[in-house]
């Protein structure tokens, strides 16, 4: 079968996945895997500021320098590195959640981890998430260390950061549930119209799109249409599609929902070949081997295109996403 990577990038766009650094590290099948099929990787957790920032000044960059050597992004077969991410409200060191900070405190910390990350990674990471997931689902800013501290400037100084770090990455606001109408689509798409209105280098927008088998995704061409619109480039950054698991482990999943999740898949891709601006689509995980809905969903898993009992084997999603790509 002609890999992914080669059927999208004769369309114009980019396939890639998410990383996990242990498994990169532990597994030759998966990494040989990742080499031949995807354009591009996002680290899942090991660029995250608990990870690289463990305790206050004592640095972990081990997993993130794994993921983009292996990356080679500027190599001749090189893949792409989407960085991921600068300013969340999760998975934040405890140093930085309990410790007493004045906002000037916060405000430099935040800016320091911002230089320091995107420096270390300049002209080897194309683009950045730089906020991620901003946004409750009901449109208003979510309540975090950022917001909290610094009030909703935090955002717009987050990108010129980042910017003054690497004038060459491409900067994205990256969120999830904003795939179809809704209020936060439409705070989404306020946010990103006042940040390009104030000058803020924004130059994409990332839809996460973590999906189920009975996920309708008509309307996700016309939201990733609306936003380009706006000016920026659009993304898919986090796809993966969940169905109900008989097993523990998530492996386990029913021919019929296997069949659903495969459409579902297929109707993402079209979505996004569908629309010029519309630069590429990563997977969250590529094998059911290491996968964070079983954590995340009990009694749901099987979200991957390639299932866990071998990692070189394709589910029915696999397939369709090639069709789709060809
Ligand atoms: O590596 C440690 C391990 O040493 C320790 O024993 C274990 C005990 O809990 O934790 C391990 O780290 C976990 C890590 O995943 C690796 O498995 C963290 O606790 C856990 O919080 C972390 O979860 C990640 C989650 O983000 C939170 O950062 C998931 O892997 C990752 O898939 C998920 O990804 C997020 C995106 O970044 C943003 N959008 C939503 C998406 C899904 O939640």
């Amino acid at each position: 079968t002609v890999p992914l990577k080669k059927l999208a990038a004769a369309e114009g766009i980019t396939f890639g996945t998410a990383v996990s650094a242990s498994a990169l590290k532990q597994d030759t099948e998966y990494a040989k895997r990742l080499d031949a099929e995807f354009g591009s990787v996002t680290p899942e957790d090991a660029m995250k500021w608990a990870v690289v920032e463990p305790e206050q000044g004592e640095f972990d960059w081990q997993g993130a320098d794994d993921i983009v050597n292996a990356a080679d992004p500027n190599g001749p077969d090189g893949q792409e590195v989407r960085g991921h991410t600068l300013v969340w409200h999760s998975s934040l060191p405890g140093w930085l959640t309990t410790g007493s900070f004045s906002e000037t405190e916060v405000t430099t910390l935040l800016r320091e981890h911002i230089q320091t990350t995107v420096g270390r990674y300049a002209g080897r990471v194309k683009t950045w998430d730089v906020v991620n997931e901003p946004l409750n689902n009901d449109g208003t800013l979510r309540s975090s260390l950022w917001l909290n501290r610094l009030t909703d400037t935090y955002i717009a100084d987050s990108f010129r950061w980042a910017h003054a770090a690497d004038p060459s990455a491409v900067l994205y606001l990256n969120e999830y549930g904003a795939e179809w109408s809704g209020p936060k689509a439409t705070a989404l798409y306020n946010l990103v119209k006042k940040l390009l209105a104030e000058g803020v280098p924004i130059g994409g927008v990332g839809f996460q799109a973590h999906l189920t088998g009975s996920s309708r995704p008509d309307g996700f061409a016309a939201m990733l249409r609306r936003f380009a619109d706006l000016g920026v480039d659009v993304a898919v950054t986090e796809l993966d599609v969940r169905i109900p698991t008989s097993d523990p482990a998530g492996t386990v999943a029913t021919t019929a929902d296997l069949d659903s999740q495969a459409r579902v898949y297929g109707q993402v891709v079209a979505a996004c070949l569908s629309v010029p601006r519309c630069r590429s689509v990563t997977t969250w995980g590529f094998t059911d081997a290491y996968s964070w809905i079983p954590g995340g969903y009990p009694g749901w898993g099987a979200a991957d295109l390639f299932d866990a009992d071998r990692v070189a084997k394709p589910k029915p999603a696999h397939t369709t996403v090639a069709n789709t790509l060809l």
